[in-house]
């Protein structure tokens, strides 16, 4: 279909659009991992060593756990008490998560200025004691809000931690709590074409075998994705770039050829992007149904079976941002062929 929209718009200046968002002529299926209440909106998940899905959740302080299977149920791992909600989850050594917790409102989208966190979140015990081990790293008084968080350094024990609102992204030492910002720039502000307040929103870092390390970052407002070539330190070495536009990007992660698979929360769907071109295609989801409403993470399985398959947060939508509501949920995708 998107083959015969090209031909005809290849003179014109839709020209530009067709070739920035091809869709797939079939579509991937998703089918639900596990759906929350009605009222629950989701933001971020990260995938165990063992298989198991940790998830946030942005309309209680709440982490939880889903096994990677159809129709799973969840366990409840932590609620942080004294705060609202829960938002970015990366791991750094083996079965060491930490997690973004502040007082922000997704029906009102306005966050509490200051009142960000960073936890450990220590699984190793999980399994036998029925207790994860929590610790506060940090907090971020001057933070408006936080949002995504990017493994930068396992050795050094370094994340990106992004402020979508500050529009600037910070480098967090999670075994000395000291953070500072380190990317301020015209790419990760909040800015048109959208008057959304969110601007830099996911973060993460990729290296291609030989190829020079980057800093990959999406822009909701600004409906995009990024890339700065950074130091081992997370220090920018060189210009940031537009990856691919015409996106309203929520946060991504990267298949096994570098290919990054994105959130896009503004047209409920997961497109692939191959970077060195800036090919956008839809892989799964439509702006007409709400099979992926409001999707917001992604991230693959660990399980030898799992290599193609995917995971995704829907957020759900929300009665502030308009729309039809869902409850947020996991679902999972096989891309299979989609990832060729
Ligand atoms: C992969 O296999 C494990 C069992 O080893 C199973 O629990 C899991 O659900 C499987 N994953 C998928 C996506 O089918
Ligand atoms: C999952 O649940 C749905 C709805 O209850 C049901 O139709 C479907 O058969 C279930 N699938 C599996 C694999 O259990
Ligand atoms: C978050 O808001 C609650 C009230 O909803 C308040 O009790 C709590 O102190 C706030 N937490 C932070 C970290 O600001
Ligand atoms: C980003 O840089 C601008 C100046 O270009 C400054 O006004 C702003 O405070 C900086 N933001 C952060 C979070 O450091
Ligand atoms: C959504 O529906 C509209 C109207 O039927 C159609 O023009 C558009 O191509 C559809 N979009 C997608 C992504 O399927
Ligand atoms: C979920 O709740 C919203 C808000 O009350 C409502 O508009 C929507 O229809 C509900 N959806 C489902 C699937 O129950």
């Amino acid at each position: 279909m998107w083959a015969s929209f090209c031909l005809i718009a290849i003179s014109s200046a839709a020209g530009a659009l067709c070739a920035s968002v091809p869709h797939k002529l079939t579509l991937v299926t998703p089918q639900v991992v596990h759906t929350f209440p009605n009222g629950t909106n989701m933001e971020n998940l990260a995938v165990r060593a063992s298989g198991q899905i940790l998830c946030t959740i942005i309309t209680a302080p709440d982490l939880y756990q889903v096994n990677p299977s159809v129709n799973s149920s969840a366990t409840l791992v932590y609620s942080f008490s004294g705060y609202e909600t829960v938002f970015g989850i990366a791991e750094v050594q083996p079965d060491q998560f930490y997690v973004l917790a502040g007082n922000a409102s997704a029906a009102t989208l306005t966050s509490v200025e200051g009142s960000w966190s960073a936890f450990h979140v220590d699984m190793t015990s999980f399994e036998s004691s029925g207790v994860a081990t929590i610790d506060k790293v940090a907090d971020f008084p001057d933070a408006l809000f936080l949002n995504g968080m990017g493994l930068l350094n396992l050795e050094e024990g370094l994340v990106y931690v992004a402020d979508p609102y500050a529009g600037a992204i910070s480098i967090l030492n999670v075994n000395t709590g000291a953070h500072y910002v380190a990317i301020n720039n015209s790419l990760t502000v909040p800015a048109a074409p959208f008057t959304t307040p969110l601007g830099v929103n996911g973060v993460h870092v990729f290296q291609e075998p030989d190829g020079p390390l980057y800093v990959y970052f999406s822009n909701t407002a600004q409906s995009l994705l990024a890339r700065m070539p950074i130091d081992a330190t997370g220090t920018p070495i060189g210009d940031a770039e537009v990856v691919a536009s015409g996106i309203m990007a929520d946060d991504f992660t990267f298949d096994s050829d570098g290919n990054v698979l994105q959130a896009v929360i503004g047209s409920d769907e997961i497109v692939k992007i191959d970077p060195s071109t800036g090919t956008v295609t839809v892989i799964a989801g439509s702006p007409n149904n709400t099979e992926l409403r409001s999707v917001s993470a992604a991230q693959f399985g660990r399980l030898s079976n799992e290599t193609t398959t995917l995971f995704v947060t829907l957020n759900g939508g929300n009665l502030g941002a308009g729309g039809p509501v869902v409850p947020g949920a996991v679902k999972m995708l096989d891309l299979g062929e989609a990832l060729a």
